[in-house]
């Protein structure tokens, strides 16, 4: 559904979310594939981390909800490669929550996060891939978009939006020239998972995260999901009736 990447060598790849888990993991990836990489979040330190000063590396630090900081980061990743082959918007926050336990504050800011912070990584990008007439977007979503789970009261709403945004994406950009990426992972082995009280089925290291994401990439999809062995039974369960649906999560995860 996209062009497929066979070579990664001097691809000019900017992650924004590339300080720990999912996105520091395909930021390392791709520096190791010979790509140019622009690592971004709003840690510096710990992108220097990550970084390891490999050549090819130019940290841009931002954050994701502050537009002229994003604005800021995109002028600089210009200015060093003058193009952009893949932007890959990786970074996103989680906090559990149920409906006994809604916080608006907390809501709005995850609302600001997964949200607005991606419409603010798209509006530094798109007039340049588009005047470029190449290059893709990648997005990071989540399979707790797919449908309605307990404890995702506000993340899950923010990753259908995701999901519904890169449909939109890819409708508009495919006929322009440009790859559109819906990346939607299972459970991974990163901070932000590291709080959760629940055995996650599945469970997968972030490097085999980054792994199948660039993969998926390289093969051109639309939707990148994994682990699969995961990620295809719900699916499936997208395409249930409420009824049989709600009872097997219910039984699935006893909330
Ligand atoms: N882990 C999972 O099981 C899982 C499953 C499905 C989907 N996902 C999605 O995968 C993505 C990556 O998650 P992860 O598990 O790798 O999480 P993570 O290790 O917590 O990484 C989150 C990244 O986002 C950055 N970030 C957070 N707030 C930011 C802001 N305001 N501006 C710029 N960067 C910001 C963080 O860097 P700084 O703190 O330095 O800014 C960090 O680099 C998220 O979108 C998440 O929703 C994760």
């Amino acid at each position: 559904m996209n062009p497929k990447v066979t070579d990664w060598h001097r691809k000019r790849v900017w992650v924004i979310g590339a300080s720990t888990g999912i996105g520091a993991e395909t930021a390392r990836l791709l520096l190791e594939k010979g790509a140019f990489v622009a690592l971004s979040a709003r840690r510096a330190d710990a992108l220097a981390a990550v970084a390891d000063h490999h050549k090819n590396a130019l940290i841009a630090t931002l954050d994701m909800v502050d537009h002229a900081t994003v604005l800021e980061a995109r002028d600089k990743v210009l200015r060093q490669w003058q193009g952009i082959d893949l932007v890959l918007v990786v970074a996103g926050a989680y906090n559990e929550m149920r409906a006994d336990t809604f916080d608006l504050a907390v809501a709005n800011k995850m609302i600001d996060m997964n949200i607005r912070g991606v419409f603010n990584c798209l509006d530094a990008v798109l007039p340049s891939l588009l005047a470029q007439g190449s290059g893709g977007i990648g997005i990071v979503s989540s399979v707790a978009g797919f449908r309605g789970l307990p404890k995702a009261l506000v993340y899950g709403p923010t990753k259908a939006a995701l999901i519904n945004l890169c449909e939109s994406l890819y409708l508009d950009l495919r006929p322009r020239g440009l790859a559109v990426h819906l990346i939607n992972p299972g459970f991974v082995e990163t901070p932000l998972t590291a709080g959760n009280d629940f055995k996650m089925p599945a469970l997968i290291s972030a490097r085999t995260a980054a792994q199948e994401l660039l993969g998926g990439i390289e093969r051109g999809e639309f939707h990148i999901h994994f682990p699969r062995r995961f990620t295809n039974w719900l699916r499936m369960a997208r395409l249930l009736p409420y009824r049989l649906y709600f009872w097997l999560i219910h039984k699935g995860t006893g909330l």
